[in-house]
């Protein structure tokens, strides 16, 4: 079997997803691994053409990693049929306008998120890559994490019995950036740059909550900004404009009640940076990016309240570990992967634009919640 190459557009490289988790942890690494397999045995090597701003930067990047094709010239990388794919990991304001051009140019995208800045330009994206007949996909990379998939294989093995609950916590200090630099950049705390964390997180949310345990359709939040002044990458000091912070009650089809809290301004006390917590009539479990624990019913301890009594029951011990009974690949590669399948040979890969424009609407709703300080539902998405 000979092996085809699909040439792919990367706009967005230099930037800490573009750079780490697509260019070299999926495309360079599916490379390196000969390919993405196909059902008939043969394979598809990606062929990058970095774009961007900086030419001095995508020329350093291509160099360092033998990439061949760089250019500051979107139009002319989209004009070029050896490259039928766009992938875009720009930051959140700039994207919805770039991907009207690949779609325009009759290219498939493959976008981060949040596809768009409102729920009607996801719309008007999802309408019109339908219209051009492209494929297009989102990245839902949370479902594909190591802790997510073994929570997916309880779900699907009835462990929960009937799924009452699930507390979600994620968020960890992100450092102001004055005494010490802040670890994300400075736009996500500025509204008017496409920031806050409603935006980023509610979208992974959204996806996580519709396919392991249904989709939501009401949201009570209140989101805030802990920290209303930060200093820029430059040592700038700025108003923090975005939410850091958002506590948000989820109700979901099937009646289950999500509670999840997103903040940068937590300290960690937990074993990873997101955990979630699913109570079942039959057994619970504790999911977090890598590791899951569980606790049958049958082996549920019986706490008694006694505050003039100190702890004797050593609660964590009591949790079994999930194996992993897999070996997980990275989850950006993997969706890569089944997102490069989709375009070359028609494979399943339901995490499109339309999905994307879901978490949209959920982010929305969330600060219109917020925002009004009521419980907003969630109606037809209008598509
Ligand atoms: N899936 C995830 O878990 C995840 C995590 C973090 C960020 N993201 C998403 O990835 C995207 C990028 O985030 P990041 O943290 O890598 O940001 P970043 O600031 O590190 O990178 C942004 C990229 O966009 C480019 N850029 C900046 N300003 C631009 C402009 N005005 N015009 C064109 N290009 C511009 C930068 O040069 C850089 O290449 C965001 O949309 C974000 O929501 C996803």
């Amino acid at each position: 079997m000979t092996a085809q190459t699909l040439g792919v557009v990367m706009n967005g490289v230099t930037g800490r997803m573009g750079y780490r988790q697509h260019l070299v942890r999926s495309v360079l690494a599916i490379n390196e691994q000969g390919g993405v397999p196909l059902s008939d045995g043969s394979r598809v090597r990606l062929e990058p053409l970095l774009v961007g701003r900086d030419g001095a930067k995508l020329a350093a990047l291509a160099e360092r990693h033998g990439i061949a094709r760089w250019t500051t010239d979107l139009d002319a990388a989209l004009a070029d049929d050896d490259f039928p794919l766009y992938f875009d990991a720009q930051l959140t304001s700039v994207r919805e306008k770039s991907i009207v051009r690949a779609i325009d140019a009759g290219r498939h995208v493959y976008t981060e998120k949040p596809v768009a800045e409102s729920l009607s330009g996801a719309l008007d994206l999802a309408r019109r890559a339908a219209e051009a007949g492209v494929k297009n996909g989102l990245v839902h990379d949370k479902l594909y994490l190591p802790g997510l998939r073994k929570l997916a294989r309880l779900l699907e093995s009835g462990f929960f019995g009937r799924v009452l609950s699930v507390r979600g916590e994620f968020g960890y200090w992100v450092f102001e950036g004055d005494w010490q630099p802040a670890q994300r950049p400075s736009w996500n705390y500025r509204a008017e740059d496409g920031g806050g964390i409603v935006v980023d997180m509610f979208c992974h949310w959204n996806y996580v909550l519709e396919n392991l345990f249904g989709a939501v359709t009401a949201v009570t939040a209140k989101a805030v900004t802990h920290i209303p002044n930060r200093v820029d990458e430059q040592g700038a000091g700025y108003d923090a404009t975005a939410d850091d912070a958002a506590y948000a009650i989820f109700e979901l089809e099937g009646g289950v009640i999500a509670q999840l809290n997103s903040s940068w301004c937590v300290r960690v006390h937990r074993d990873e940076l997101v955990e979630f917590q699913v109570d079942g009539t039959l057994g619970s479990a504790v999911a977090g990016l890598h590791s899951c624990v569980v606790q049958p019913r049958e082996a549920t301890p019986r706490p008694v309240w006694n505050p003039d009594l100190a702890e004797a029951q050593p609660f964590r011990a009591q949790w079994q570990e999930v194996p992993d009974n897999e070996v997980f690949d990275n989850g950006f590669k993997a969706q890569w992967e089944q997102f490069v399948r989709h375009v070359v040979e028609d494979a399943p890969h339901p995490y499109d634009f339309l999905a994307g424009a879901r978490g949209i609407r959920l982010a929305e709703a969330g600060l219109e919640s917020s925002r009004e300080g009521r419980r907003v539902e969630l109606g037809d998405l209008g598509a």
